[in-house]
């Protein structure tokens, strides 16, 4: 049927073609870094985003995931939507688009959690890294 058909091509295709591996330098200002694990199974995320100062958006994103296959899958997903966004907006993104948008059966949610919870980490580390860019609503949180 069609939703078995999708769940193969979308997280086939991004399993074999992940987009935007690698890794960028962790010191540089402008790079926020997410390393997160999924107690679930032991999997490990690590995702950075590099910032535009200027207007707060993701100018370019890189992954490494060590897990299954939905867990590359879904940060590679993730990397192609965050980019261009505002870490506002990239901040808002659950898993549950994920894996609705690669038709991630039920089983495989905690792998899309991993790619949300990495997104989360990396703006997190970001502000850490620049104060000054968190919105004065999240001061102090
Ligand atoms: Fe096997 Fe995650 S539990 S790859
Ligand atoms: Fe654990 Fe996919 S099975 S991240």
């Amino acid at each position: 049927n069609a939703t078995r058909r999708s769940y193969h091509e979308k997280v086939l295709d991004h399993y074999n073609r992940p987009r935007n591996v690698g890794s960028m330098q962790k010191n540089d200002a402008d790079v926020g870094t997410g390393l997160v694990g999924a107690p679930a199974c032991g999997d490990v995320m690590k995702l950075q985003i590099r910032v535009d100062p200027n207007d707060n958006r993701i100018s370019d994103v890189k992954f490494k995931t060590f897990g299954c296959g939905s867990a590359i899958a879904s940060s590679s997903y993730l990397t192609e939507l965050v980019r261009g966004m505002t870490l506002e907006e990239a901040g808002k993104i659950k898993n549950t688009e994920i894996a609705k948008e690669l038709c991630l059966p039920p089983v495989k949610s905690h792998c899309s959690m991993l790619a949300e919870d990495a997104i989360k980490s990396a703006i997190s580390n970001y502000y850490t890294k620049n104060p000054l860019a968190r919105p004065s609503d999240l001061a102090g949180t």
